[in-house]
């Protein structure tokens, strides 16, 4: 069985049960833009809080049991929301496109041949002008402990430099279950250019 997959068997760490404070702040600020996909969306708190917030949504993952897990959490909901077990990599086979695609914590497991996939297969559901936000761990948060790949923000500017405007890499947070054990992240934005 696939390390995902197996991860949600239990409650895997990074599922916290509420969305990132990241996200929710770019709802705030009204930066989430119409149809939302959320890529790798696990048991789906971000895609649920974007589509409670008025926004249609679609929560992909490769993993049938978060995908499971965020549909029963849907189920019985007046909400504009789609799960479905999918591959970010083959973002193609879903035939949609959408205005923003957010990503929180999908892109820094992602080998460096995985990189140029990922950034064609999200160009290819993004409408033009479409905006893409990652929230991945950063290399400035100490490598000691484990956990997932640290990535630069060169490796970001990297990623989305053929077909794309980064428009920003800021310092951010990933929340983790425990208060005061925060990561390090880089919330990056980068847009679809019309070409
Ligand atoms: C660190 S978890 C984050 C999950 C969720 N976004 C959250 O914040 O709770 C990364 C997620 O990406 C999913 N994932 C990894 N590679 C994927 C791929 N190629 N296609 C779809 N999902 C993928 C995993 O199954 C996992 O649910």
């Amino acid at each position: 069985m696939h390390f995902f997959d197996r991860a949600y068997e239990g409650v895997p760490p990074w599922d916290i049960g509420r969305p990132q404070p990241e996200f929710v702040r770019l709802c705030e600020r009204g930066e989430i833009v119409g149809r939302v996909l959320d890529v790798g969306c696990g048991t789906g708190e971000n895609a649920i809080h974007f589509a409670a917030n008025g926004h249609p949504t679609w929560g992909i993952d490769f993993a049938p049991k978060a995908i499971r897990r965020a549909q029963a959490k849907v189920a019985g909901r007046d909400l504009a929301i789609t799960f479905r077990v999918g591959d970010a990599l083959h973002l193609q086979a879903l035939g949609e496109r959408f205005d923003t695609i957010t990503d929180c914590g999908l892109f820094h497991t992602l080998s460096d041949a995985e990189r140029p996939i990922y950034a064609s297969s999200v160009r290819s559901a993004l409408r033009a002008g479409g905006r893409l936000f990652v929230l991945c761990f950063s290399n400035e948060e100490p490598a000691d402990w484990g956990g997932p790949r640290r990535v630069t923000r060169e490796e970001l500017r990297s990623a989305f430099r053929d077909g794309w405007k980064v428009r920003s890499i800021d310092p951010a947070r990933f929340a983790v279950k425990d208060p005061g054990t925060e990561g390090k992240a880089w919330r990056a934005r980068a847009d679809r250019l019309e070409v």
